[in-house]
C-alpha cells in the first residue's frame, strides 16, 4: 500500500506521522515544493520509527511526481492555511490553482489513485477535482466531516464531563464556520441521547463551539490546526487501505442524495477499498434538513467563484 501526501506542512506531516504510527501502509511519500523540506520531514519521521515501532517507509521529494508513481491513495494538503480572522472560503484564489495542478500531476503517475482532498475551502476544492479530472466519484473524497465530528465529540465530552470514548456524534454539511451541521439530536453517550443529560442551551453551545472549532484553533495558534486534521485523514486512509467499510462523514459528489445535486458536501459514507463504497442516507429532522440546504447554498456560492 503506497500513500502519497502532497504538502509537507503541518497537516501533511502530521498525516504522514499518524499513517506511519498506525503501521498499515508499506510506503508513504511526502511531496512539497519547498526545496529539501519534504526530505527533511521524512528523515525526521523515519528517525522516530525505532522509537514508535513502525515499519512504514517514509520518503520525501521536492516536487518530483515520478516518485509518487503507482500510489494507491494520495492526500492533497497543499495550498495556504488560513490566518486568524480569515474564513476558509477566502483561500480559494490561491488554493484552486494549486489543487488543480497537484491533482493532475498525481494522476499522470497514478491513474488509479484514490484522492483525499484536505486543502480549503475543502468542499469546493473537492468539487474542483471532480470537474477537472476524469476520476470516478468514488475516488474523490473530501476530508472535513471526520475532523468536525472529532471536534464535536470533544465538545460533547467536555459538556458532559464524560470520557470521549463514551461519546458518539457526527457533523455533516459544509466544512465551514457557518455550514457545519452537527447532528445534536443523534449524538449519544453510550446510546443514550445527549439531550437526556444536557440542557437545550448547553447543547446549542456545544454546536456553536463545534462549528468554529477550526477558527478557535487558528486564533490560538496563528495558523490552522494540524494534529486533529492529520489524525482524521489517517483514519480515512486506514479505512480505505484496510477495506474497513467504516462510516465517516466525507465530502462527496451528490447526485440527488439528500435532495442535492452537482455539489460536494459532507454526508455519511462508507469507506473501503474502492474509496467511497456508498453514500448513507439517514433521516434528518426538518430543522436539520433546512440547515443542510442552507449549508449547500454557502458551498454553491463558493463553487461559483471557481473558474471552470
Ligand atoms: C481545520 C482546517 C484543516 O478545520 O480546515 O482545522
Amino acid at each position: 500500500m503506497k500513500v502519497t501526501v502532497v504538502g509537507a506542512g503541518a497537516v501533511g506531516a502530521s498525516c504522514a506521522e499518524y499513517i506511519a504510527i498506525k503501521n498499515f501502509a508499506s510506503e508513504v511519500v511526502l511531496l512539497d515544493i519547498k526545496e529539501g523540506y519534504a526530505e527533511g520531514k521524512a528523515m525526521d519521521l523515519m528517525q522516530t520509527a525505532s522509537l514508535n515501532g513502525f515499519d512504514t517507509e517514509i520518503t520525501g521529494t521536492t516536487g518530483d511526481y515520478s516518485k509518487t508513481a503507482n500510489s494507491d491513495i494520495a492526500v492533497i494538503t497543499s495550498g495556504i492555511p488560513r490566518k486568524p480572522g480569515m474564513t476558509r472560503e477566502e483561500l480559494i484564489g490561491i488554493n484552486a490553482g494549486i489543487v488543480k495542478t497537484v491533482a493532475s500531476s498525481l494522476l499522470e503517475h497514478s491513474p488509479n489513485v484514490i484522492l483525499i482532498v484536505v486543502s480549503n475551502p475543502m468542499d469546493t476544492m473537492t468539487y474542483l477535482v471532480h470537474k477537472t479530472t476524469n476520476l470516478p466519484k468514488n475516488k474523490i473524497i473530501g476530508m472535513g466531516g471526520a475532523l468536525d465530528s472529532a471536534r464535536f465529540k470533544y465538545r460533547l465530552a467536555e459538556a458532559l464531563g464524560a470520557p470521549i470514548s463514551d461519546i458518539d456524534g457526527m457533523v455533516i454539511g459544509g466544512h465551514s464556520d457557518t455550514g457545519m451541521v452537527p447532528l445534536a439530536s443523534h449524538a449519544a453517550r453510550n446510546s443514550v441521547k445527549v439531550s437526556e443529560f444536557l440542557s437545550e442551551d448547553r447543547l446549542k453551545q456545544v454546536v456553536e463551539d463545534t462549528k468554529v472549532g477550526g477558527a478557535t484553533l487558528t486564533k490560538l495558534l496563528g495558523t490552522s490546526a494540524w494534529y486533529a486534521p492529520g489524525a482524521a485523514v489517517s483514519s480515512l486512509v486506514q479505512a480505505i487501505a484496510c477495506d474497513q467499510n467504516k462510516m465517516f462523514p466525507c465530502s462527496t459528489l451528490l447526485e440527488g442524495e439528500y435532495g442535492l445535486d452537482d455539489i460536494c458536501i459532507g454526508v455519511p459514507v462508507l469507506l473501503g477499498k474502492n474509496g467511497i463504497e456508498s453514500i448513507v442516507e439517514i433521516d434528518l429532522s426538518d430543522a436539520e434538513k433546512s440547515k443542510m440546504q442552507e449549508s449547500a447554498v454557502g458551498v454553491r456560492n463558493t463553487n461559483g467563484l471557481l473558474e471552470l
